[in-house]
């Protein structure tokens, strides 16, 4: 409890360009045409996003500390490229619960996302019990999803065979609020910082 103080939900992620969001609905579209009767909450195009830490229920105060952590840590590092493509399901296909999209970086993402976790981790946020494992969720697949409709994901994926979807330039990343809603969440970002560093 936080005694009359609101908590936000919020996470830690990177933005894409337009163009790879424009991208991402086209595959997603054709996904969920392919999927029509399957219970999976699609993520709306526009707001899929790279988690690097999702941080859940945040305190004001702790909101003022979480920025500064964001801060520090990118002002020491410099910009760097990502690659995207390639589709799969968390944890496998005989029980599809996430759909994603890769993501391939250089050792400079995985660096930053141990180096803001660790720094969060003493701040009081519990460390993912996963390891990093980069991805742009597409949707998320209901339990009650019938066998017939898990193998039709899985020749889906088959056949889609998605290749290079495009690359992305990091030069930020941010503190979004997510806020739940009946028709899905709802993200806002709260505070942006730059890889200033070489
Ligand atoms: P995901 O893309 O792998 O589902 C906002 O909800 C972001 O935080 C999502 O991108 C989601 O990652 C991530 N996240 C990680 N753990 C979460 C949790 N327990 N509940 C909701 N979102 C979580």
């Amino acid at each position: 409890m936080f005694l009359g103080m609101s908590a936000i939900r919020a996470f830690i992620a990177i933005e894409l360009p337009d163009e790879i969001h424009r991208k991402l609905e086209q595959v997603s579209n054709d996904l969920q045409g392919q999927l029509a009767d399957m219970p999976v909450r699609w993520v709306r195009a526009d707001s899929i996003h790279l988690t690097l830490k999702f941080l859940g229920d945040v305190s004001e105060t702790n909101v003022e500390m979480v920025t500064e952590i964001l801060a520090a840590e990118a002002a020491g590092r410099g910009p760097f490229e990502i690659s995207l493509g390639s589709m799969g399901v968390f944890p496998n296909v005989k029980r599809p619960r996430v759909i994603w999209v890769g993501v391939e970086a250089p050792d400079d993402l995985a660096v930053l996302q141990r180096r803001i976790e660790s720094q969060l981790t003493r701040l009081g946020y519990a460390p993912d019990r996963r390891p990093f494992s980069p991805h742009l969720t597409l949707g998320r697949v209901s339990r009650n999803a019938a066998p017939h409709q898990i193998r039709a994901l899985s020749e889906g994926l088959q056949k889609q065979k998605l290749g290079f979807l495009g690359a992305a330039r990091v030069t930020e990343v941010h503190l979004f609020r997510s806020d739940l809603k009946p028709s899905g969440a709802v993200y806002t970002k709260l505070f942006s910082a730059v890889l200033a560093g070489e």
